[in-house]
């Protein structure tokens, strides 16, 4: 019996060590990880560590939207039609599909500083994409629309977007445009020409905007997704602390943040969130923007004002972060960053 209790005694006291050790040596480690990212030991680390550190931050973009449980073929297909339906903006020459494009493979933007409405007006913001914006916190840069049901209202009565007088107005134009049946097939009811439902069922469609790209291969453990070149850019971007906000399965989407984190950005007209909020500390605050899709949706920033990806990521780290990146940082960054497009998309070239 003793000789038993004396044999679990120092097993116990083994585990304690044990114990001790591990404790002692997980800070350690934890400071060596932090010099390793510090130092970015070019091609020193096989790419399972780098697929691990990236597991903690990033996931795959997910199979559905929010609210699409109840979403028919038929509404979906109603949603896609008013998407590229021009006779709902005032001289009938726009539609959603205008400034998001998604014909000839676009990105869902159109490649503009800031977008040209129906009557030449131009606005003051650059458009986002339409590509997975289901899947944000909010809508717009100001995050002022709860969803996409919300923000579909919106751009139609927009007077420097599709610039129609009011919501009877619209639905005049799609009683005259024959649209009721349609309707009626996906909503039912009396009279389901309503303002809501045309929001509901562009959103319907919205909500299929899901896009696929060799970073959820990567991330799903597809050997030889990522080139050697992008994974070290992934590496970089993490290390540098770009996924302080570009994180997730949007990298970006998902908060708001200031534009002008570490040093002021020069275009200050803008005061983003503010307008919503009116807190002072929401002064050019403005919701991080997802980096899925980034590579064809330039022009970058609320104001359209980086041009090329390169620009923005220079400007980023700068802004953001007070780092001076270099110029192979800015490539291998941009590299990862052009693994983010959809495969069925190119941007139109
Ligand atoms: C004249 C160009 C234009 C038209 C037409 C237009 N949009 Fe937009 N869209 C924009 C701009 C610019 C913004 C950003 C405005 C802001 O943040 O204040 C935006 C924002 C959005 C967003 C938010 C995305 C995000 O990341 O926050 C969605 C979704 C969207 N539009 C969908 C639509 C739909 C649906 C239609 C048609 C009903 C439409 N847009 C018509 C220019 C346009
Ligand atoms: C403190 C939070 C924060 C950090 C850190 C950060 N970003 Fe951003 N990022 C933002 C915000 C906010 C915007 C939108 C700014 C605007 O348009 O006014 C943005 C915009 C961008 C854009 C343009 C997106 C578009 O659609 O126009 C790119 C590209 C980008 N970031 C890349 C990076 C990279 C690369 C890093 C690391 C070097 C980084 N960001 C670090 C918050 C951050």
């Amino acid at each position: 019996m003793r000789a038993t209790s004396n044999r679990w005694m120092v097993f116990g006291s083994a585990l304690l060590g044990l114990a001790i050790v591990t404790m002692t040596v997980t800070p350690a480690e934890a400071q060596r990880k932090k010099e390793r990212r510090k130092l970015l030991g070019r091609g020193q680390e096989t790419a399972s560590p780098v697929l691990a550190d990236a597991k903690k931050v990033f996931a795959p973009l997910p199979e559905k939207m929010p609210g699409s449980e109840k979403d028919t073929k038929e509404k979906i297909a109603l949603g896609e039609k008013l998407y590229n339906e021009t006779c709902i903006s005032i001289n009938k020459t726009q539609s959603c599909n205008s400034c998001h494009r998604l014909d000839e493979g676009r990105g869902g933007v159109d490649n503009q500083p800031t977008s040209t409405g129906a009557e030449g007006k131009l606005g003051g913001r650059n458009a986002p994409t339409s590509l997975n914006a289901g899947l944000h916190i909010a809508q717009f840069w100001d995050g002022r629309a709860p969803d996409l049901a919300a923000q579909a209202k919106g751009p139609v009565l927009n007077p420097i977007e599709m610039g129609m007088a009011d919501e009877a107005a619209v639905l005049a134009r799609l009683k005259e445009a024959g649209y009721e049946d349609e309707f009626k097939k996906v909503f039912g009811g009396d009279s389901p020409l309503t303002y809501d439902n045309y929001a509901e069922a562009v959103a319907a469609f919205e909500r299929t905007l899901i896009t696929r790209d060799r970073f959820d291969d990567y991330l799903g453990g597809k050997a030889g997704a990522l080139t050697a070149k992008e994974e070290q850019g992934l590496k970089t971007f993490m290390a540098m602390g770009c996924t302080n906000c570009h994180a997730g399965a949007l990298l970006g989407g998902d908060r708001y943040e200031k534009m002008g984190d570490a040093k002021p950005y020069a275009n200050t007209e803008d005061l983003g969130r503010n307008k919503v909020t009116n807190k002072d500390e929401d002064k050019f605050v403005f919701k991080v923007p997802s980096l899925r899709n980034i590579a064809i949706t330039q022009p970058y920033f609320h104001d359209g004002k980086a041009a090329s990806l390169e620009d923005a990521v220079k400007q980023m780290a700068d802004l953001q972060l007070g780092h001076d990146l270099k110029a192979e940082e800015v490539a291998d960054i941009v590299a990862f960053l052009n693994a983010l497009t959809d495969k069925k998309r190119s941007g139109g070239n």
